[in-house]
């Protein structure tokens, strides 16, 4: 789409171009033309994530528990793919950043120079008729309560800060008091001197981490969307200042690749910076990779340009020294910092819409998940004709042959059609049949996912074969 057109959302749309070098505020970067939101996806992905194991709602058997969720046994490895395929871009391919696994646990002296302790906060107001409590800036008419529809009735804003806070240690005195952490970007803040100290690295690089986060959320929802507990994958890019635009612009346009190289539709993501009243306490410009959910366009991650304002607050809080020295030019300086900041769970519900497709086959429904490869919870699943020991020893040894290289799924039960339609809808890229021509001719039929085509070959060759579609 050119530049300023108007979409079907009443959105402007821009394109890519930058001016002075620098995307201007409140512009939309999309890779193509945006779709509508399909608002009826949002109850076939939740149905689908309890049916089929993905995930399940926390302490269910105890009516539930406040919009936390567990990863049932298809979902853990669809979570564990998407960590693993962001783990691999940003660190494993790249020899300019470098790993980290901080603490969950906190003591307050890193909240209060993060500014988390002042200013991580949202207002909150509670309905003096119903008892509902809302978050004051989400509210459509900031006199109206939503949930009972009455007017005037709201108390005055109080500030809600969103850190969970415990006690460490059996005395429950103020030198016990700890925070679960917010953000997992502190613990790489805290550590900048010690990565650098031992890493050999220097700036442009960054540290990445991969981790639970928590915040006290007044209004959870929509299912993974936004929880109390929740998994970031965050990237602390330090670099010299004169260079941080630069890198800005970089890491926009590399995170926002990064999910259609994993295979969401290009309509389905977008590129928008931040207006002014928009930005968080630390960053002077921010950008969010957005998605088209079922209910409109959402964050799926921000790229923040933080400054030096996180290794400042850190030096002069902990009075520790805190800087690099570059010593080709004799010059000691506090690199500036952008920061790619993901959310995991939310990547993977995103990753479910993106891939969900239904097409009529023979007169009958058929669900798919069109899921990349490397998001796939398993990457194939063995399946034996028959439950006759004939068949399923022979099918075990290929499971066992195949099982070190891939997570795969075996299963020998119902019909075949049944089998594969049920591999279909957990995104199987692949199903090996072994029947009882396999016992003469040594070879298998692999049906392929989407197209559902069916190729006969030699069991010596199947694992070069998927090899080359899988690796
Ligand atoms: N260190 C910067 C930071 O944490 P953020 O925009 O607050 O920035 C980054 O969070 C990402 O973490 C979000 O884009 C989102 O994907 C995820 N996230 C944040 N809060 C969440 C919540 N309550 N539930 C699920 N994911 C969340």
């Amino acid at each position: 789409m050119t530049s300023g057109t108007r979409s079907r959302l009443g959105i402007s749309i821009r394109s890519n171009e930058l001016e002075n070098g620098v995307r201007p505020r409140g512009r939309l970067v999309m890779l193509v033309a945006m779709p509508d939101p399909q608002p009826e996806l949002f109850d076939k992905i939740v149905n689908l994530c309890k049916r089929r194991g993905f995930v399940f709602p926390s302490a269910e058997i105890y009516g539930g528990f406040r919009s936390t969720y567990d990863y049932g046994p298809v979902g853990v490895l669809m979570l564990r793919n998407v960590k693993d395929a962001w783990w691999r871009s940003m660190v494993q391919l790249r020899h300019d950043v470098v790993g980290l696994d901080a603490a969950i646990l906190s003591p307050p002296q890193v909240w209060e120079a993060s500014g988390h302790l002042s200013n991580f906060s949202d207002p909150l107001v509670d309905c003096r008729n119903c008892g509902a409590r809302h978050r004051q800036d989400n509210l459509d008419n900031p006199d109206q309560c939503p949930t009972c529809g009455m007017s005037g009735q709201f108390t005055e804003p109080r500030e809600f800060n969103l850190m969970f806070k415990t006690e460490a240690g059996p005395v429950a005195d103020a030198g016990a008091v700890a925070y679960l952490r917010p953000e997992t970007a502190q613990g790489m803040f805290i550590n900048f001197m010690n990565v650098l100290n031992t890493s050999r690295k220097k700036p442009p690089f960054g540290i990445a981490q991969i981790g639970k986060s928590f915040r006290n959320e007044i209004t959870p929802g929509n299912f993974v969307f936004r929880t109390r507990e929740f998994e970031q994958m965050e990237l602390e890019f330090f670099v010299p200042p004169d260079e941080a635009d630069e890198w800005y612009e970089y890491w926009c346009k590399t995170r926002l690749e990064w999910y259609v190289e994993h295979g969401v539709d290009p309509e389905l993501v977008r590129l928008r910076a931040h207006d002014e009243d928009e930005l968080s306490h630390y960053s002077s410009d921010t950008s969010d990779v957005e998605f088209l959910f079922p209910w409109g366009w959402g964050e799926l991650e921000g790229v923040a340009n933080r400054g030096d304002y996180d290794l400042r607050q850190h030096a002069e809080h902990s009075g520790a020294r805190i800087e690099y020295f570059d010593q080709a030019n004799n010059t000691r300086y506090l690199p500036h910092v952008i920061e790619p900041a993901a959310g995991a769970t939310r990547a993977m519900m995103a990753f479910l819409m993106a891939a969900y497709d239904e097409e009529v086959v023979n007169d009958d429904k058929r669900v798919v998940l069109r899921l990349h490869h490397r998001i796939a919870p398993f990457k194939l699943a063995v399946l034996p004709l028959s439950k006759k020991p004939e068949l399923t020893g022979p099918a075990l040894e290929l499971l066992a042959s195949l099982q070190g290289r891939w997570m795969c799924d075996y299963d020998e039960t119902q019909q075949i059609g049944k089998r594969y339609r049920r591999q279909d809808e957990i995104g199987t890229p692949y199903c090996i049949t072994f029947d009882f021509d396999s016992l003469d001719d040594h070879a298998v039929t692999i049906r392929e996912r989407d197209s559902m085509e069916q190729v006969r070959l030699p069991i010596s060759e199947v694992e070069s074969w998927l090899a080359e579609r899988l690796d």
